[in-house]
């Protein structure tokens, strides 16, 4: 019952907790805590339709030269970039 869900929730909750809060406070502070854009781009689902993923993961590891977007790849797998992108398309 109620207990069944339980060892799906707990799946790497510390993981999670730290890429969603660095994902709302750092993403967030030139996105847009609701990522409809600020200093940086809109990163909506619908903003990003038509861009693949291996393009987002890449600009998100290397940053945007010349611009404001920083390199995380110092503080990011591309697994967590992953986890980043998919939670980008799942919520406007
Ligand atoms: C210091 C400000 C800043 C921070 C922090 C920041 N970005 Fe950006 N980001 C920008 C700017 C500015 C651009 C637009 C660059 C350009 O002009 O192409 C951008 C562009 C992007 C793009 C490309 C969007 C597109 O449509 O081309 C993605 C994806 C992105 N950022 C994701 C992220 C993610 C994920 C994080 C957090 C891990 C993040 N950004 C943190 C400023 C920032």
């Amino acid at each position: 019952m109620a207990l069944i869900a339980l060892p799906a929730l707990a799946a790497e909750p510390a993981a999670e907790q730290r890429l969603r809060h660095l994902l709302d406070h750092d993403c967030g502070s030139c996105h847009g805590m609701t990522r409809k854009g600020g200093l940086g781009l809109p990163l909506t689902a619908e903003a990003l339709v038509g861009r693949s993923d291996d393009d987002l993961a890449y600009l998100i590891l290397n940053g945007v030269p010349g611009t404001p977007m920083p390199p995380w790849a110092p503080l990011l797998t591309a697994g967590e970039v992953d986890w980043i992108i998919r939670e980008l398309r799942g919520r406007p």
